[in-house]
């Protein structure tokens, strides 16, 4: 009974997303699109999927004639054992080091995984020794003051995981076993992302908000419309640090 009213709320929810303009714009495409172009750029480049997890989306659109390689570094061994995907799998914690060595990087991606630190500042520290001159840091990470991410601060890990499970339980957005590491958010905004990067040198290639969220609530229209409301005014303010997700792009010089 109350799995037939949330599909309902979705349906309406979902019908009502076709027509959000900010809904539309899809950031886990531009991600991929932004690492296949910096992986394929040039022959021999080593590119570090950074908490690569069970999978890598981009791999696959690889060219087979540039022998490109790509590393998995996950801190989960469970996790990145069931990566087939990339050529080669690390366990490791990115928050204390990337087992590389100097100058010997071209691209570090992430996708959902910088909010998984508890501190930047060593991640990036240690990216800008491993890459090479003019390599790329490219992430796509879930921002700070979204308000699914506030709430995922405030509840304790175990209820959050459990709220998703009840009310998300089959929803395309939240494939089965995809949750449940622990978030920090750590510097997880525009503004001190950026801040950060600047600290250590980084020049900024792109750095794009995403602002849409509700379909964390699309399980019941009315808080879906309320939190469609929110991300408009947000949007049209411009208010970055209040954005859902960030795709940032930087290059070392
Ligand atoms: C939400 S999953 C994302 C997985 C994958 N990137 C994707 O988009 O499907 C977060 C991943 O980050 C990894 N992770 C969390 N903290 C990490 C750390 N300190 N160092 C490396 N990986 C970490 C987790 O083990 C997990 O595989």
């Amino acid at each position: 009974m109350l799995r037939s009213f949330f599909a309902l709320n979705r349906r309406a929810s979902q019908w009502v997303a076709r027509r959000l303009p900010h809904a539309q714009d899809d950031l886990f495409a531009r991600y991929e699109e932004a690492v296949v172009a910096a992986m394929n750029e040039r022959p021999g480049q080593v590119v570090i999927d950074v908490g690569g997890g069970k999978t890598c989306p981009f791999t696959a659109r690889r060219r087979p004639a540039l022998g490109t390689r790509v590393f998995g570094v996950d801190v989960d061994r469970g996790e990145i054992a069931r990566n087939r995907e990339v050529d080669a799998a690390t366990i490791g914690d990115a928050s204390r080091g990337l087992p590389f060595a100097d100058r010997s990087v071209d691209v570090i991606a992430s996708r959902m995984v910088i909010e998984h630190l508890p501190d930047l500042e060593p991640f990036v520290a240690d990216a800008v020794r491993v890459l090479r001159p003019g390599g790329r840091f490219i992430h796509l990470f879930p921002s700070r003051y979204a308000p699914f991410a506030v709430l995922n601060r405030i509840v304790p890990q175990t209820l959050a995981k459990r709220i998703l499970y009840f009310f998300q339980r089959g929803s395309p957005f939240f494939p089965e076993g995809n949750c449940g590491f622990r978030a920090f958010y750590r510097d997880c905004h525009d503004s001190a992302f950026r801040a950060i990067l600047a600290r250590h040198g980084f020049e900024l290639v792109e750095v794009r908000p995403g602002y849409y969220q509700s379909f964390y609530f699309d399980f019941f229209l009315p808080l879906y419309l309320l939190s469609a409301a929110y991300e408009l005014l947000v949007r049209g303010l411009g208010l970055r640090d209040l954005a859902a997700y960030l795709l940032v792009v930087a290059r070392k010089p």
